[in-house]
């Protein structure tokens, strides 16, 4: 194997090292900054207050909808929670078109949604659609409205459950118009324009539906403590004391059950330290930081979230392509890989982190499924060992300081919650394609969890973490039964009051 080839990758992957003592400091900042974000508005750390001061039991009843825009995908989905900690699920998940993301205006955008869901009504509610709109043409009250949890995965101001104002795009998205606006007025007068029976009855970030989601379906002594996302994008949401949350006081509109003493803190964590005061940082990124279309912002999301690795990895890697010392996946006399010109290894955002999960599984001699993602993904053909075992390194650094990374908002939540002292076992739902298919990502975070002085090995077996899957379903429909039941709507689907 070319040594030299292999020496540059080392030395590239070390930039990427990150170790205890940093873990450490990083969890006392996310502590502070956190704490700020409590305090007042316009922090690092968002914070968000979401008016949902309690956590399900599994006993919770009723059919409700729920959409749900954040990724790639808009899902749109009934859910019947059978009371029993258990649900059916019925679904449906279309790619929505890039246009629509990064260019059209706000209307276009929620119009799209609103047809997906009259879509959706018409296969699989057709019968209840048909009754209201031959209510509606008899001139009948029309009151057979269906609750809808709207999981809306943005950094949102929330003024109550059931509305919130933009506070800025992520993920690639870019709707300019739409910034500063109520997203559930826009979403339900699109819906109205349409005439569907249908009222958005809750707002809610994915990690609050993990949340919800996780608590409803795995019940213990004490539910769920916090939410997490590592996908797209990374965030989390965790259950705060009430009297913690000091900025409530100056939110004179703002209306909420008091009696839990507690409210669900959307954090915001991907916004973590943009000023950059203890977060790693290297050529790579900060390339990836200055071509993005929010340069400053989403700091810690950047360097751990599955939208950015795989471009972190290509700059890393078109870096040794570009070193005429190394030749990497350069046809020579000794090579004849194949590299077409019109590779996504030449274009931003090229690079699918889905690769990374599928590099860093592979643990066969000669590369097979290294090669398979390399030719897949990028039309590199015929690379040698030393080109797959360099990429090898490389993917296997980015993804363990994202999972080392990820510990930190774990660790610092832990703490600040005083958790851990208590006797009880402390739960975590996680969701998100990095968690689901990155391997080890969770053993990672657990281990950099333990090297955290205040956790330890201890205070590692103490937590739980589970997979939470249909967070963004399960969990809106909880947080729409939620909001019915709060506001005291009428309630045609059988859903509780
Ligand atoms: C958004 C969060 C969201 C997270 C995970 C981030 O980009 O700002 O609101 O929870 O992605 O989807």
């Amino acid at each position: 194997m070319s040594s030299a080839l292999l020496d540059e990758a080392t030395r590239i992957a070390r930039e990427f090292d990150y170790p205890a003592d940093r873990v450490q400091r990083g969890v006392e900042e996310y502590i502070k900054q956190s704490n700020e974000g409590l305090a007042q508005e316009n922090t690092t750390l968002s914070q968000i207050p979401t008016f949902v001061t309690a956590v399900p039991n599994g006993t919770e009843k009723g059919l409700y909808l729920a959409v749900d825009l954040g990724g790639t995908n808009f899902r749109v989905c009934s859910v019947q929670l059978h009371g029993d900690t258990t649900f059916s699920l019925t679904q449906s998940k279309i790619m929505i078109p890039r246009e629509l993301m990064a260019s059209g205006t706000s209307k276009d955008l929620f119009l799209f949604l609103a047809r997906q869901i009259e879509a959706f009504l018409r296969i699989h509610h057709n019968e209840h659609f048909e009754a209201h709109l031959r209510r509606r043409r008899d001139g009948n009250d029309v009151e057979d409205l269906f609750d809808l949890g709207f999981t809306f995965s943005f950094p949102v101001r929330q003024c109550g459950i059931n509305s919130g104002t933009l506070i800025r795009w992520t993920k690639g998205f870019n709707i300019p118009d739409a910034v500063g606006h109520d997203v559930c007025a826009l979403l339900q007068s699109a819906i109205d324009e349409l005439h569907l029976p249908v009222r958005v009855a809750a707002l809610v970030n994915d990690t609050v539906g993990t949340l919800m989601a996780r608590s409803y379906t795995s019940p213990g002594e004490t539910g769920t403590l916090l939410g997490a996302i590592f996908g797209t994008g990374t965030n989390g949401a965790y259950v705060e004391k009430l009297d913690k949350v000091t900025k409530l006081k100056n939110m004179k509109d703002a209306h909420y059950d008091t009696t839990t003493g507690e409210m669900i803190i959307n954090a915001e964590w991907g916004s973590f330290d943009n000023h950059m005061s203890v977060l790693p940082d290297t050529v790579y990124d900060q390339e990836l930081d200055a071509d993005s279309n929010n340069p400053g912002v989403q700091m810690f999301e950047k360097r751990v979230s599955g939208m950015f690795l795989g471009e972190i990895l290509r700059r890393a890697l078109l870096a040794m392509h570009n070193n005429p010392e190394l030749g990497l996946f350069k046809t020579s006399k000794t090579s004849n890989v194949s590299l077409p010109s019109d590779s996504l290894f030449y274009r931003q955002w090229g690079l699918d982190t889905s690769l990374l999960s599928q590099v860093e599984a592979d643990t066969s001699k000669d590369f097979v499924d290294v090669k398979a993602a390399l030719k897949d993904h990028l039309k590199i053909e015929n690379p040698s060992d030393a080109e797959c075992q360099a990429v090898k390194i490389l993917v296997h650094a980015i993804g363990k300081r994202a999972a080392r990374l990820s510990a930190v908002p774990i660790a610092a939540i832990l703490i600040h919650t005083g958790k851990l002292e208590t006797e009880n076992m402390v739960d975590v739902g996680v969701d998100g394609s990095l968690v689901e298919f990155y391997p080890k990502f969770e053993e990672y975070i657990r281990e950099a969890l333990r090297e955290v002085s205040q956790v330890g090995v201890a205070g590692d077996k103490k937590v739980r973490i589970g997979i939470s899957k249909d967070g963004s379903g399960v969990g809106a429909a909880l947080i729409a039964l939620v909001a019915s039941k709060d506001e005291n709507l009428r309630s045609p689907n059988g859903n509780a009051k």
